[in-house]
């Protein structure tokens, strides 16, 4: 059995990454439907359609808990899946399956507090307020998962999301630095002029743009710190683990890359960012 991580290309890597140094004996299967990417401006139905047949297909090759390293899937199709196909797949398999996201891990990082917290409104009065910035997808945006998730939680920290509607595509299809470099900026001074200042803290809250951090890191004031989704997740499902030990990891350090695109070699972008040979099978 094996820990099943999903993208709808290779932004997802970026949190294989964070897992597979947290769990090096563990067997993984990663599964980009880069043949439907990007998810980032479908309509919520598809998004939800798309992220079961994904979910399936890593099920069907001995994942038995699977990572949506997706904000778009996990913001609009893990709750719908969760409630309304996994537990009726689970009692037909008979097999002990569970599917993840990841805004619940960047949420308790962003707080820190656990998902359970719940800010007690009575008496409360806000002192100082922190900014949050969210760069997204436009579905992720538009869910506005992170505004209703952190103000349930903690009062004094405001959210301010950023969609970015072209970019997990250019870096899907390994533009140029300079380019990408043109649209972070862009999105940043965007967000700033929205807020009035700069955040005080940022989320990249589309796994894709992970890989090329560094420009966030440039186009935002020096030191804002960034939360850092991979790390995060690695941290919940650490936790997730000790609480679930049913949850077979396997232990052979088995990798596969599976691709619903073009198998082969990865290059450029993604090549340098993983910093060693990455070839996807056909999925
Ligand atoms: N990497 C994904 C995310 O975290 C999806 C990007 C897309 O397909 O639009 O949202």
């Amino acid at each position: 059995m094996s820990i099943g991580v999903f993208d709808s290309g290779v932004g997802g890597l970026s949190v294989h990454r964070a897992l597979v140094e947290r769990f090096p004996q563990a067997d993984f299967v990663y599964l980009a439907d880069q043949a439907n990417a990007p998810y980032g401006g479908r309509p919520g139905e598809e998004i939800v359609d798309l992220t079961r047949a994904g979910c399936i297909r890593l099920f069907d090759e001995g994942a038995n808990l699977i990572v949506l390293a997706c904000n778009t899937a996990s913001a609009i199709a893990l709750r719908r899946l969760q409630q309304t196909w996994l537990p009726g797949y689970r009692r037909e398999t008979g097999r002990p399956l569970n599917v993840l996201g990841i805004i619940v891990p960047t949420i308790e990082a962003a707080t820190g507090l656990p998902w359970e917290h719940e800010a007690d409104r009575r008496d409360e009065q806000v002192q100082k307020v922190d900014v949050l910035g969210v760069f997204s997808t436009p579905g992720t945006a538009g869910s506005r998962v992170f505004e209703i998730e952190i103000d349930k939680r903690k009062q004094d920290l405001a959210v301010f999301s950023e969609p970015c509607p072209n970019l997990a595509r250019l870096i899907e299809e390994g533009a140029d630095r300079e380019t990408l470099k043109a649209e972070i900026e862009g999105h940043a001074q965007a967000l700033k002029r929205r807020i009035g200042r700069f955040p005080d803290r940022a989320v990249l809250g589309c796994t894709h743009y992970e890989i090329v951090a560094d420009l966030f890191r440039e186009a935002l004031p020096g030191g804002t710190p960034l939360i850092h989704q991979p790390d995060s997740t690695a941290d919940a499902l650490e936790r997730y683990f000790e609480r679930h030990p049913e949850y077979l990891l396997g232990d052979t350090g088995k990798r596969r890359f599976l691709t619903t695109g073009t198998p082969g070699e990865q290059n450029g972008l993604v090549a340098a960012f993983w910093g060693a040979p990455l070839r996807f099978e056909a999925a």
